[in-house]
């Protein structure tokens, strides 16, 4: 039963005492986050993940890419452990190594890879976080940068000082929204379809391009429309509208504000009481920020329960199961980056972090 499992849980963490800690991303459910020591969105869980260096063990209750992420920034004596390996990330999955690979040589062969008279690159790769730890030491081998949703503008401001143009992956989304607020015509911005040669565009296209996005999504942000938006201020007239920058354009134009998960928590968090808020993100997190916020309106834009189904795979029966197994001093469901790639992904990681500290 549910209080069964939280006993359980609570009581290897008190055997446990300062040897582990436990991260959890906003989107968890409840059952899972009242455990955590320590909350946040994937910038600040990045960031968690390298200062706990006494803890023997980072338990990650998130998905894949976050646990090889704090691998990557962790000390090498530390492990890492995602309680069910099976949280992984759709998104994350939509750019391969070999896709991304085939696509820089296209890219190679049509700008070539030396520096123009002012000492920039011909293209510059941008990973958004939610990707494989070999697509972070893609972009460290090859002059380029990781970004996480609270971070994106910095970080492509970084690359555009360093080249001509961006190629941005997994998610078109993120790419999109941000470059679009920085005044980036879409005409610049292509899509590229890893199925097609060139990425089904045009060599032209290619030429005028500022920011190459990759054809990626998230299949829980993708779902937010500007018609849940049109009745929510119907509705509710004064409703604040934020959404998360995973979401299609045309609902980041139509909202008030777009951030990522902590800027949504921050915005309700300073918000003078009495506001209604109508929020596109993951159910979870908007369902605990109504609970945590009884001052203020707040409700999913979504009116379809939507949550991240593989964040939802961190169940609190994994999360005994891996405490109790350290406790016997058993390290289970350890999230391990080889060398090959980490150093490269953790050289790409810090230019993000030196980016925004
Ligand atoms: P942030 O935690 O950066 O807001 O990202 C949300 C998300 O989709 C994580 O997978
Ligand atoms: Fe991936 Fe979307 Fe889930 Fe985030 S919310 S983990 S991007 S599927």
């Amino acid at each position: 039963s549910d209080a069964e499992l939280h006993r359980r849980i609570e009581a290897a963490k008190e055997k446990l005492g300062g040897r582990a800690v436990i991260l959890g991303h906003f989107y968890q459910r409840d059952e899972v986050i009242r455990h955590a020591d320590f909350v946040g969105d994937s910038f600040q869980l990045a960031k968690a993940a390298k200062s706990k260096p006494d803890a023997e063990a980072i338990i990650f209750c998130g998905v894949h890419f976050m646990a090889e992420t704090a691998d990557l920034l962790s000390g090498p004596d530390q492990a890492v452990v995602l309680p069910n390996l099976a949280a992984g990330c759709s998104m994350a999955d939509m750019a391969d190594i070999d896709s991304v690979t085939a696509c820089w040589g296209q890219l190679t062969e049509l700008f070539g890879s030396e520096p123009d008279d002012d000492g920039r690159l011909p293209v510059i790769p941008v990973t958004y976080m939610n990707s494989s730890a070999a697509l972070k030491g893609f972009c460290g081998e090859n002059g380029g940068i990781v970004c996480t949703s609270s971070n994106a503008a910095a970080v492509l401001e970084w690359a555009f000082e360093r080249g001509r143009r961006v190629l941005f992956f997994p998610d078109q989304h993120l790419g999109r929204n941000t470059a679009k607020a920085m005044g980036i015509p879409l005409e610049a911005m292509p899509t590229w379809n890893p199925r097609l040669a060139l990425g089904g565009n045009t060599v032209e296209q290619l030429r005028q391009s500022r920011v190459l996005l990759w054809n990626g999504f998230c299949s829980v942000h993708k779902r937010f429309t500007v018609a849940q938006i049109e009745k929510a201020r119907a509705d509710f007239p004064g409703v604040r509208v934020i959404v998360h920058p995973e979401c299609p354009m045309p609902v980041v134009d139509a909202a008030d504000e777009a951030g990522s998960t902590d800027y949504i928590l921050k915005a309700i968090d300073a918000a003078p009481d009495g506001s209604t808020f109508a929020i596109g993100t993951e159910i979870n997190m908007v369902n605990r920020l109504a609970a945590q916020y009884p001052q203020h309106t707040i409700f999913c834009l979504d009116p379809v329960i939507c949550p991240c189904s593989t964040m939802y795979r961190i169940h609190p029966g994994y999360l005994a199961w891996v405490l109790e197994g350290l406790v016997r001093g058993e390290v289970l469901n350890r999230i391990t980056v080889p060398a090959t790639v980490a150093v490269p992904a953790r050289t790409a990681l810090e230019r993000m972090l030196a980016a925004r500290p």
